[in-house]
């Protein structure tokens, strides 16, 4: 059981620096390059996005990110991975509690990638599903429900309130708005900083808003 909540006294001292040295430095999530290759670059909003790996990789393809997180210490290191990659222009970073915030225009693209908020995972889901913008595109990276259901991340193993399965997602998206392009629930393996490895099982959702076909 997690004896926790997943609020903003948690991430902080989640990204305080030495606690946030492994994730603060980790490459992209996989999954953007297979999912948003074709798309053509727009407005994107990264919902939770941590040391900002996945924000600065849109932003080196062209796309204006907004990169939202509820942690200062996570989007202070996300900023100087920023300046470092020569992006700075192209993130604005913003330091928001996403289970009540709200964006002023949708953007073309919402992704977010194993956030867990306070609120209910499929909740938060369902939240920033609605900021994409006709046309636009959802990517959700999660963490796959039954695998491993531990205490949180001190013991790496993600908790069970913060896990989902592709279904679940998909059932959230009322096919009258949405069209579902891919739900798969994957493992990959991923290295430590001391080169040890561990196994992640991910769940991945891309859907496009319809309206402008
Ligand atoms: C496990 S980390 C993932 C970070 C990054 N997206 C990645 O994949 O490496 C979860 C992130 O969600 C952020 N977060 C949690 N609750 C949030 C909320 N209510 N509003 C905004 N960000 C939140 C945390 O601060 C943290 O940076």
């Amino acid at each position: 059981m997690t004896t926790h909540t997943f609020d903003e006294q948690y991430w902080e001292r989640h990204w305080t620096p030495g606690a946030a040295s492994v994730m603060g430095t980790a490459p992209p999530h996989p999954y953007l390059a297979i999912e948003l290759a074709g798309l053509p670059p727009g407005t994107a909003l990264d919902a939770g996005c941590g040391a900002g790996a996945e924000a600065i990789w849109l932003a080196e393809r062209g796309w204006q990110v907004t990169a939202a997180d509820i942690a200062a210490a996570a989007l202070s290191r996300a900023a100087e991975r920023a300046t470092a990659a020569g992006v700075d222009g192209r993130v604005d970073w913003v330091q928001a509690d996403l289970s009540t915030w709200e964006p002023s225009a949708a953007f073309d693209l919402v992704l977010t990638n194993y956030a867990h908020p306070a609120i209910p995972q499929l909740a938060f889901y369902d939240r920033i599903a609605a900021w994409v913008a006709p046309g636009g595109t959802l990517l959700i990276v999660g963490h796959l429900d039954g695998h491993g259901h531990g205490h949180g991340h001190n013991g790496e193993e993600p908790p069970p309130e913060a896990t989902v399965t592709a279904a679940s997602i998909t059932a959230r998206l009322d096919p009258g708005v949405w069209e579902v392009v891919t739900a798969v629930e994957t493992e990959r393996t991923v290295a430590r900083p001391d080169g040890s490895t561990k196994r992640l099982a991910d769940v991945v959702v891309r859907a496009r808003r319809r309206g402008t076909d």
